[in-house]
């Protein structure tokens, strides 16, 4: 029996086929090698979408692994959760998961829906408007008031701005490749790059002070800031705000591409009827948060398109600090495991047509953690799962129920890398045509 999986001989080719085709470029590897395969790199990765290899890694011991990017740190924080390990990364992920819990989010729903009015209410008919732009906005103004617990417009606009060019300006190139993380006398992407994050680490700080300083409140910064490790001490300050700059940047583009490639689908001249059903569902609805998040084709739908467009293809692997056997083969210490979602969500076996874009699967059969994974799983499972289905539901939601709208261009759209996601490669352009309701409730 072979110790390794097989693979391609060099990666290199593979990496210019995901710049093009994120979403795509696991299935024709999968087709020739078959599943598990293993990319050659420093280190090697074996990527799995298959049920049983993904149920391996994430029923593993968490201290079979340890995370391999620790060279991101530049980017979310060196003490951010995504880079932490074993025992540190339990303590801290037990002190950060209540905050986030599925029944704490509903006491955001009203202000999303508002947020998502707000930001969208100066559209007019035969307005062209990029959808992800406008979806970036109302997911960052999201995570301002809820998060960060910033009402203030003006201050919630100069961190928009901020956050926005510093989520914009990590280009694919220096996320992948570090050794061109250089400032290059002040000049250049990396250089305007630290600029902005030494700028957005003071206003943290002071966000952070002024927090600490003010007595118990409903954001999340304020949880943090009141919760305390078992042997009672609080977070330091320096983690917390490196935990900020995660949870905007895990959290804010994630969701807007979601939505974004949402309504890419739904306006497909293909899946029309799907948008049909959709609407006559919201129409039929009231729009109050607590009734829209539980319509069951919406819901429906927001699953098909996490499967259909997974917006991280094969999240970060986890680096083996032993021995590991998965689907019969003996993986060695210091070797690459990933579960990929690229694969695992277009098997046929679990989605017959898997390209075609069809909410009533997930009405017909449950699919198990091993074969719909759109947030990973086992330890590391996306912190923000519940906050992203919730937002994802309330504005695609509301949108629908205000606008009627069209593609601006019917060309395929097969989605480009933005940061380390999978979003649409032309941010979903789509032209107002009709708007059909009054905002939902006098505010
Ligand atoms: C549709 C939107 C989103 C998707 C598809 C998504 C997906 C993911 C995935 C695949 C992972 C990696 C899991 C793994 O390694 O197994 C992850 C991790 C994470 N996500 Fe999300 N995410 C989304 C939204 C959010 C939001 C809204 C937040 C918070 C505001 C968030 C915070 C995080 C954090 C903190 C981690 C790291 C967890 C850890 O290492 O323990 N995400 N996400």
């Amino acid at each position: 029996m072979a110790t390794l999986p097989p693979g391609p001989r060099s990666s290199l080719g593979f990496m210019v086929r995901y710049l093009r085709d994120p979403i795509g470029c696991m299935l024709p590897l999968a087709r020739e090698y078959g599943d598990p395969v293993l990319f050659p790199g420093n280190p090697a990765v074996v990527f799995t979408g298959d049920p049983a290899g993904i149920k391996a890694i994430y029923g593993a011991d968490p201290d079979t692994f340890e995370p391999l990017n620790q060279d991101l740190g530049v980017f979310v924080g060196a003490r951010s959760l995504i880079l932490l390990g074993g025992a540190e990364h339990r303590r801290a992920r037990k002190l950060m998961t209540p905050p986030f819990h599925g029944a704490r989010m509903r006491a955001y729903g009203e202000q999303i829906v508002r947020l998502t009015e707000q930001r969208t209410a100066a559209w007019r008919p035969g307005q062209r408007v990029s959808m992800l732009d406008t979806l970036q906005h109302v997911s960052l103004d999201v995570i301002l008031q809820a998060i960060f617990g910033v009402t203030d417009p003006e201050r919630m606009a100069s961190l928009s701005k901020l956050l926005l060019e510093i989520t914009n300006g990590i280009s694919p190139l220096i996320a992948l490749v570090p050794s061109l993380r250089r400032e290059f006398g002040g000049v250049g992407p990396y250089a305007s790059f630290m600029r902005r994050r030494k700028h957005l680490h003071e206003q943290l700080d002071a966000l952070i002070a002024e927090r600490r300083a003010a007595g118990p409140r409903e954001d999340i910064l304020s949880l943090l800031l009141s919760a305390r490790y078992e042997d009672g001490r609080p977070m330091p300050d320096d983690e917390v705000r490196d935990q900020l700059v995660l949870l905007v940047l895990a959290g804010h583009e994630t969701t807007a591409i979601a939505i974004a490639w949402s309504l890419y689908a739904l306006h497909r001249p293909e899946n029309a009827a799907v948008l049909e059903r959709l609407r006559a569902e919201l129409e039929g609805a009231d729009p109050a948060p607590d009734v829209m998040e539980k319509l069951p084709y919406l819901e429906a739908t927001c699953q098909e398109t996490l499967r259909r467009y997974p917006i991280a293809p094969a999240p970060s692997p986890r680096r083996l600090l032993r021995p590991f056997e998965l689907m019969g083969y003996t993986l060695p210490a210091g070797m690459g495991v990933c579960a990929a979602i690229a694969l695992a969500h277009f098997r046929e076996e679990a989605y017959p047509e898997p390209m075609r874009f069809r909410p009533e699967r997930f009405m017909e059969r449950q699919f198990s953690p091993f074969e719909f994974l759109p947030f990973g799983g086992g330890s590391r499972r996306c912190l923000g799962a519940a906050m992203a289905s919730y937002e994802m539901k309330l504005v695609l939601g509301t949108l629908l129920r205000r606008y009627r709208l069209r593609l601006d261009s019917l060309r395929p759209d097969t989605g480009a890398v933005r940061a380390a996601n999978a979003g649409p490669a032309r941010g979903v352009k789509m032209i107002v045509e009709e708007l059909i309701a009054r905002p939902t409730r006098a505010r």
